[in-house]
């Protein structure tokens, strides 16, 4: 009873932010992103009668505490779903530079359930494997497809209609994101309190819910006509909002650095000169930047070249899970 998945990372375009339903993770919004080849996380899952305890193993380093207890807990809704009393020995590979800002707990997670469905023996859809993934993590939802993908919130209270639909393949665009990495370092609002805070407190948050539809309707039109600039002015714009909520909330945050408003600058004075670039950031000081493969070059030595930026990590458009032959 054993199975190796592969999953890539994903970067939101139409950010989630903001929770209606905080343990079976429901969202507030419908969200959109693209998955990105270079980052992802390999995940074998062997479940056996002989194990007592369910164990996790991350780069060869055994974890324990909140992050082992969060892929407990996912097992069990595994075993639940099975009807099976079994655990698991969990062993991951991340190739996603945590210094990156990049969410690991995305492809963490689909690689997670992906490999444990299959290993205890369930046969489920890539839709009824997204729903599954959301209970992990929100975003993970969204890595069980390649290219782009929207995680639809859903009406429902069971959560039973919140999952990840496909977009396009990945085949359908190549667009390339260049995630920036900056040197300092500071402590982190994790993107679960920052959205509880900001649903709580935040008068803009409401201004936020209510420009989705639209941002969502236009990105759409955008992919499939494969309009750069178009899809690029709303993400930005829709990264800016959901950062103006945060502003908005009580006590007030903000997850950008000096160095992250610098990146921004710079992203759009490459625009100024005719390049077309722009920027995105999630619950994290660092900066992805969205260009066109024929900028690549221009784009990347102008991101290394701004002071206080240690590494730009280059991606192109990623394929959804896969699995992996077992040597058992
Ligand atoms: O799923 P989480 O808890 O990692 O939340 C992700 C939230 C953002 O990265 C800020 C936006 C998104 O849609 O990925």
């Amino acid at each position: 009873m054993k199975a190796t998945a592969k999953a890539h990372t994903n970067i939101a375009l139409i950010k989630y932010w903001g929770k209606r339903d905080e343990t079976l993770i429901l969202p507030t919004n419908n969200s959109l992103s693209v998955t990105l080849d270079g980052f992802y996380t390999t995940t074998s899952v062997e479940f056996n009668e002989q194990f007592t305890k369910d164990t996790f193993v991350l780069d060869d380093v055994s974890i324990a505490g909140e992050q082992y207890q969060r892929v407990a807990n996912f097992l069990n809704l595994v075993r639940q779903l099975a009807g099976k009393e079994i655990y698991a020995e969990v062993k991951s590979t991340n190739a996603v530079p945590t210094a990156a800002g990049f969410a690991s707990s995305a492809s963490g997670f689909a690689a997670l359930a992906a490999a444990s469905t299959k290993a205890i023996g369930l046969k489920l859809d890539n839709t009824e494997l997204s729903r599954l993934t959301r209970q992990g993590s929100g975003s993970a939802c969204r890595s069980i497809f390649g290219g782009f993908a929207e995680w639809k919130k859903g009406e429902k209270d069971d959560g039973t209609d919140s999952f990840a639909v496909p977009i396009t393949p990945k085949e359908h665009w190549d667009i390339r994101v260049a995630a920036v990495v900056l040197s300092s370092k500071m402590k982190k609002v994790s993107s679960r309190e920052g959205m509880k805070r900001t649903v709580d407190t935040s008068p803009f948050f409401q201004g936020w819910v209510d420009s989705i539809p639209t941002d969502l309707a236009e990105i759409k039109e955008g992919i499939f006509a494969k309009d750069f600039e178009k899809v690029g002015q709303i993400a930005e714009a829709n990264c800016l909002k959901m950062h103006a909520t945060t502003l908005g909330a009580q006590p007030p945050f903000t997850y950008w650095l000096d160095t992250t408003v610098t990146v921004m600058q710079t992203v759009r004075a490459l625009r100024e000169q005719g390049i077309p670039a722009y920027f995105t950031i999630d619950a994290g000081p660092n900066v992805k930047v969205l260009y066109l493969p024929e900028n690549e070059e221009e784009v990347q030595s102008t991101l290394r070249n701004i002071p206080g930026v240690t590494d730009v990590k280059l991606s192109r458009v990623g394929q959804g899970i896969t699995y992996l032959e077992d040597e058992s």
